[in-house]
């Protein structure tokens, strides 16, 4: 959402109370902030930060305290001319959702001339990209490839921070095993050590050496906790879950990005064994104070402080209030029960001013590591320093987004090498999202522009040159049912995005089958609107929505080579595609440059090294379908009769794409498991070493990604099959070959036993390497 421009004029009439040793002028380059002199962060420690902080408080009224806890959604939650009076009287704590220097420095100015001139900080959903958009955290989580994911975000906090803003509302690192939940695109798929690996990257990626820092972002994770757990895939839904689960599984990402040092921790919707998060003492006092270490900010969700009344934990506004900032939220987003019922909790005793202390110690804390005490103008600059054009092609970063894009991409079929294409002849480029610069950016996309974004259509065709023609055709809507396109339209999206072909489905599917009878290949780009896998877009169906499918099938009943390219935030069940397609990439939202690498990876410019981040069904009955599922007394076992034994009796059992799979345009080979030794030692210092060697046998170069697992034989309470503890990804020269050895710790035996204690346990251990989850080789060592 965007400022009104009239904004600016409003804050510059509004005139500067003169007091005391503070800086007055709005219009003065650098004012000073406090009225006590700001240490430089550089060189502060932590006495000089709780020294400076504590003296803060103690001159802080109530009113001015609870004011630090107010985050407020701009456009959202009171008209801008009341904003600025706010602002100016201490009663806001931070804003989101404003996004340039010209529409946030207004706002900092009024924050600064309040009575003790606390700066605000400015916080967005910051989460793939800025103003170049990447692809969405799942296609990072499939470039298995820390360095990229890094990167991403590293950009992203660059340019983010030229726009003013200090704080990003991400990574965002929910464990999701059920592809019905639309936020599954935006996290990094359904492993807990792939997923934390992921976390700790971005989170390096935003905040660099330092949060303070001119070009970081501070780094809130999100949603705490295990709220891709969902029940049913059904956003906002409830979460149980045992204890064990979760602290195996589903709590290691947001340790990892808490270790990594991320300063802040967004508090999820949903309830969690029957308490909401958001009132959870037990998780965010207990958890993540205590047990973690934590020492930053805490973020509610959107509105949910409220939402404890309709969750049914709370009977008023004065009990939800009451409950959140017990149970240790410190911010309250877009809700105004804090500034309303605090008051009177606090005067009447129900709550100790200590706890509103506390909450206010960590908004103060934040801010401080922004370096905001010591510059409030840090990110936001100065009038003259604005860009003349925020939304200029110059401010982004293309090439970053074309790599790292077409490091995303997964191969997930290729009979007869019809891929990579020729360069030259007549390429079909067909289907709904083959020319779609709003989907190809997918949701969350920030300060992204579709006019920036590059198309599979363009992509294709700056390729080819003029080498060869490429003919168009749409092919199909992206749904045919109009309370779905209402709902999309209805999205919090600045204008509908869901523009139907008004053409009969039957017109627009002999358009496409007439072009591709003309072409000597076919292109076919199908898959989900960019809403379709966003917050609040669960589904009920993981197939292809509308008549996409039947314009697969007329396309390939032209004999033509069918190339699937797949846009979609979510594993869709693609079973007949899987079948019938000559070729199927899988591109999940590519980002701004989207077009360039798909084609890039088409026309085999890059040889494909995307690996799937999460399992793809072959039905929604056989969800859930996570590789690493516990053990069970009666396993299926392929080949076997399956009666009595845990399976569905209508369909194979294994996925229709396993987790860490992908094709290449090469082939590699992996031998036997050498271990450098048979046992390991209970704590003690040492490793194995598990190595094999890979060769690429094929004819190009080419990455592949080389996955560890292992699987406790036997212990105190049930283990998975097998679970991700190492990754590797290597580049090869055709025929090459090299040894990959990878440590084996008793670090990577341990787990939670049944009294959450995490231990390894002695016994015996298989370890498995391989080109995915289900194409492994096998050893076995033993913990003495
Ligand atoms: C989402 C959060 C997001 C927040 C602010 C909420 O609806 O759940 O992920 O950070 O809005 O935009």
């Amino acid at each position: 959402m965007r400022l009104l421009p009239s904004l600016a004029l409003a804050a510059s009439l509004l005139c500067a109370p003169a007091l005391v040793g503070r800086a007055a002028a709005a219009s003065a380059p650098t004012p000073a902030v406090m009225p006590a002199a700001a240490p430089a962060p550089a060189s502060s420690t932590a006495a000089t930060k709780d020294a400076f902080i504590d003296d803060l408080i103690g001159r802080m009224t109530l009113e001015e305290k609870i004011g630090q806890l107010r985050l407020i959604s701009i456009g959202a939650d009171m008209p801008q001319p009341q904003l600025l009076k706010e602002l100016q009287a201490g009663r806001v704590g931070g804003t989101f959702n404003s996004v340039t220097p010209a529409d946030n420095r207004p706002l900092q100015q009024a924050a600064v001339r309040s009575r003790l001139g606390v700066p605000i900080f400015f916080a967005y959903d910051v989460v793939h990209g800025h103003r170049t958009v990447f692809p969405i955290s799942l296609g990072l989580a499939s470039t298995w490839d820390m360095d990229a994911v890094e990167r991403a975000a590293r950009v992203s906090a660059i340019e983010a921070s030229a726009d003013g803003l200090d704080m990003t509302f991400a990574p965002m690192v929910d464990i999701s095993r059920d592809p019905r939940w639309g936020r599954t695109s935006e996290g990094f798929g359904e492993d807990p050590f792939l997923v934390s690996q992921c976390a700790r990257a971005t989170v390096r990626g935003f905040q660099g050496t330092s949060p303070a820092n001119r070009d970081s972002l501070m780094a809130v994770v999100k949603h705490f906790a295990l709220y891709g757990a969902v029940e049913g895939g059904r956003d906002y839904n409830t979460v149980d879950m045992s204890p064990m689960r979760m602290f195996q599984d589903y709590l290691p990402p947001y340790r990892a990005a808490i270790d990594a040092g991320a300063g802040g921790v967004m508090i999820a919707l949903n309830s969690i064994n029957g308490v909401p998060a958001t009132s959870n003492r037990w998780l965010l006092r207990d958890l993540l104070r205590k047990q973690w270490g934590f020492k930053g900010l805490t973020v509610s969700d959107h509105g949910a402080i409220d939402e404890l009344m309709r969750h049914g934990v709370a009977r008023d506004g004065r009990e939800a209030a009451k409950l959140a900032i017990e149970a240790g939220a410190d911010m309250s987003m877009h809700d105004a029960l804090y500034l309303e019922q605090l008051p009177g909790l606090v005067k009447s005793g129900a709550v100790p001013v200590s706890v509103v202390d506390d909450a206010v110690r960590e908004v103060l804390g934040a801010k401080y590591d922004l370096g905001l005490f010591a510059d409030p103008y840090r990110r936001i600059g100065h009038g003259e320093q604005d860009p003349p054009d925020v939304d200029a092609d110059s401010r982004l970063h293309r090439g970053d987004a074309r790599d790292i894009a077409r490091r995303s991409l997964v191969l997930l079929e290729n009979r007869n090498q019809t891929l990579p294409l020729k360069k030259g002849g007549t390429i079909a480029v067909i289907g709904p999202l083959a020319d779609a610069p709003i989907d190809i950016m997918g949701s969350w996309s920030a300060a992204g522009k579709a006019k920036h974004s590059v198309t599979l259509l363009q992509g294709m065709r700056e390729a080819l040159g003029d080498r060869g023609r490429v003919l168009h055709a749409r092919g199909a809507n992206l749904t045919d049912d109009p309370r779905v396109v209402e709902y999309l339209n209805f999205l919090n999206w600045d204008t509908p995005e869901l523009v139907q072909d008004k053409r009969s489905s039957g017109d627009m599917i002999e358009e496409a089958v007439k072009a591709a009878r003309a072409a000597d290949v076919v292109v076919v780009a199908v898959g989900e609107s960019r809403g379709m896998s966003h917050e609040a877009s669960s589904r009920t169906s993981l197939a292809l929505p509308g008549e996409q499918e039947t314009l697969l099938k007329a396309l390939k009943t032209t004999g033509k080579p069918l190339v699937v390219v797949l846009m979609n935030g979510r594993p869709l069940t693609v079973n007949w595609a899987k079948d019938n397609a000559d070729a199927m990439l899988e591109t999940w939202y590519a980002g701004t440059e989207g077009g360039h690498a798909i084609a890039d990876v088409l026309f085999g410019d890059y040889n494909p090294s995307g690996r799937l981040p999460i399992s793809f069904p072959r039905s929604l009955g056989q969800i859930p379908t996570y590789y690493n599922q516990l053990r069970i007394g009666r396993p299926f076992t392929p080949g076997k009769a399956p009666n009595y034994t845990s399976q569905y009796f209508e369909e194979p059992l294994e996925p229709l794409y396993p987790f860490g799979y992908g094709l290449s345009y090469t082939d590699f080979s992996v031998s036997d498991i050498t271990l450098s030794g048979q046992a390991l030692q209970r704590g003690g210092n040492g490793h194995l070493d598990a190595s094999v060697t890979v060769r690429n046998t094929g004819k190009r170069d080419g990455e592949v990604v080389l996955q560890l697992y292992l699987q406790d034989v036997s212990a105190s309470v049930v283990r998975p099959v097998k679970e991700l503890k190492d990754f590797r990804k290597i580049a090869l020269k055709a025929g090459e070959s090299r040894v990959v050895s990878f440590p084996i710790d008793e670090d990577k035996l341990k787990f939670f036993n049944a009294q959450l204690e995490y231990v390894a346990e002695p016994g015996d251990f298989n370890v498995q390497i391989g080109l995915d989850a289900a194409n492994v080789r096998q050893k076995t060592f033993v913990l003495r």
